[in-house]
């Protein structure tokens, strides 16, 4: 199957001349065109407004080694203590972590699953702006052909919308900031039907707070083994409450594991790693078409009491084909009412 060559890694070694040529071109134009910058007056992100700092390039320079990583493994987990530095380093202004922490109490019903509460919202990747855009409102499916096997497959999801709250924080666009930084060049083996010479990426953010009551276990991963039918999967864990310890690890299997089977019932021989989030922060980032995963349940500590886990999931893709079963859903237009702007940084892009 193809790799991903449609983008440059960051630090290019060897380009056919007219390669170069272009790639002249396209850094002229890029360079006349002015950077994007947050709207003035806010607290929003700006990465550019580091680049003075020093200690900004040594984050860089451990994002890449991260990336690097990545590149090797195809999964990386930055852990709370790590990943907290690495967003400070990017911008991040302290106050917004605690509020990040708490956004999830305001999470409503989700539409297929009733142990969960959720809101989502889509994002762009821009690499020809070099700059985080979001994008305006559309439903939401994932079907078996994307090995997402569940009583919802393939049907069409509407999740209330992630607010300014979240949106505009400036932990919340640095953990963006980061993965855009790891993913960008990143080879993967391709998905059928997605635009792989675009250089922008779709990411549909989901903030999610599985729930377990006396009456009903909560299931991160109802669909046992599957994958999220993206390029990369990056999630963070925001925090939990009465969660027993031995909850919702992660399984990570190769990807001939069978699509849907149960955590009870999965081979060992497929297994290829296991992690669990247990601080604030906690990240995991993972190349979805490479390797399949599986969740275990959340268990409360108090079983008379309810118990919480909010997350925040980030899936990235190419934008679809118009064959693609989200060919109509994956609109690349600014969200009108909650627009959000803000520069990425990515080492050997401008
Ligand atoms: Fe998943």
């Amino acid at each position: 199957m193809p790799l991903d060559q449609g983008v440059p890694p960051p630090f290019p070694s060897g380009f056919a001349a007219a390669t170069i040529e272009s790639a002249k071109e396209k850094k002229k134009q890029k360079q006349q065109q002015p950077a994007v910058r947050p709207a003035p007056g806010t607290s929003q992100l700006d990465v550019l407004a580091q680049a003075y700092k020093p200690e900004f390039y040594e984050t860089v320079a451990r994002i890449m080694a991260l990336r690097q990583k990545y590149v090797e493994d195809r999964v990386i987990f930055v852990e709370s203590r790590e990943m907290q530095s690495l967003l400070l380093g990017l911008g991040a202004r302290p106050e917004d972590f605690p509020r990040m922490q708490v956004v999830s109490n305001r999470l409503y019903h989700d539409p297929t699953l009733p142990f969960r509460r959720s809101r989502n919202g889509r994002f762009l990747i821009d690499f020809d702006s070099n700059s985080l855009r979001r994008l305006e409102f559309q439903p939401f499916t994932l079907t078996a052909e994307e090995d997402f096997k569940r009583h919802d497959s393939g049907q069409l999801r509407r999740f209330d919308e992630v607010q300014n709250e979240l949106q505009l924080n400036s932990a919340f666009q640095a953990l963006f900031a980061f993965k855009a930084m790891v993913l960008h060049g990143v080879a993967t083996i391709h998905r059928p039907r997605l635009a792989y010479g675009a250089n922008r990426w779709v990411c549909t953010l989901f903030n999610l707070r599985t729930v377990t009551t006396p009456d009903l276990v909560g299931e991160p991963a109802l669909e046992g083994v599957h994958s999220d039918g993206v390029d990369h999967t990056m999630t963070t864990y925001l925090g939990s409450s009465n969660m027993a310890p031995n909850s919702a690890a992660t399984f990570m299997h190769d990807m001939d594991e069978t699509t849907g089977v149960q955590l009870d019932d999965v081979s060992p021989h497929h297994i290829l790693a296991r992690v669990q989030h247990r601080n604030f922060l906690d990240t995991l980032m993972i190349v979805d078409h490479e390797r399949k995963h599986s969740l275990s349940p959340v268990y409360a500590v108090d079983e008379t009491k309810e118990a919480t886990r909010d997350m925040l999931i980030f899936f990235t893709r190419k934008p679809v084909d118009k064959t693609h079963v989200s060919g109509s859903i994956d609109s690349l237009r600014p969200h009108r009412d909650m627009p959000m702007e803000i520069p990425l940084f990515v080492p050997g892009s401008r």
